[in-house]
């Protein structure tokens, strides 16, 4: 039966809903962003951009300035009203347009696990340009013993969760790693990896 909701892509359908995302979020997997220990090392001052933004759910934790690019208009929309004070835009990665170094940090949790390696070599290029100082990247790890993990990541929208050394392998063709950690989410079903990371050039 979930064989044919996913392949008829009601699952995606109905993911198009920011209330859906938050709320499969908070039951299944909890707030992971808080213990993105690098999100809390963001100074006030500092322009900060968040690539496939979701429904911002790491805006309570940024002090800096906001930018967040998400391809789905209704996540826009519900951001927009929620946190006003940010910059929010409705667009597809590869068209981002911001001049080089234009942010101090950038972050981008949870979405390469929904690009094949081709597309992730293309957005870190970009972030790379786009970056100053520091590129945190969150992503989904296996977390193979765990029964519930694998029946959920089997329904995840993204298709490519990788191995730590194969997300090493790729991050590494286009930025320098500079620290990497993993946790369990607060519901210890899924194990999230972290890399921070600082630009090339
Ligand atoms: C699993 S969600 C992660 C959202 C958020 N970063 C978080 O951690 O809650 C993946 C996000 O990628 C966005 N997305 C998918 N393809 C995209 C693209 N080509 N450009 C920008 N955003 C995209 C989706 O709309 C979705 O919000």
């Amino acid at each position: 039966m979930f064989a044919y909701w996913k392949k008829n892509n009601i699952v995606s359908l109905l993911f198009q809903s920011p209330y859906v995302y938050l709320a499969n979020q908070k039951f299944w997997v909890g707030n992971y962003n808080s213990l993105i220990k690098e999100l809390f090392d963001i100074k006030p001052d500092e322009n900060i951009l968040d690539v496939a933004c979701g429904v911002s759910m790491v805006a309570p934790y940024i002090k800096g300035y906001y930018t967040g690019v998400d391809i789905n208009k209704n996540y826009i929309q519900y951001n927009n009203k929620k946190y006003p004070a940010n910059n929010y835009i409705c667009q597809d990665f590869k068209e981002i347009k911001f001049g080089a170094k234009s942010f101090d940090q950038s972050i981008v949790i949870n979405f390469l696990h929904h690009l094949p390696d081709d597309e992730i070599k293309q957005l870190l290029d970009r972030m790379g340009q786009l970056t100053k100082n520091k590129i945190i990247i969150a992503d989904l790890s296996p977390n193979d013993k765990n029964f519930l993990a694998r029946f959920l990541y089997s329904m995840d929208q993204g298709k490519f969760i990788r191995q730590e050394n194969v997300l090493t392998k790729l991050i590494s063709q286009s930025l320098k790693i500079e620290k990497v950690y993993t946790f369990l989410s607060p519901r210890r079903i899924y194990k999230h990896i972290v890399f921070v990371c600082s630009p090339r050039n």
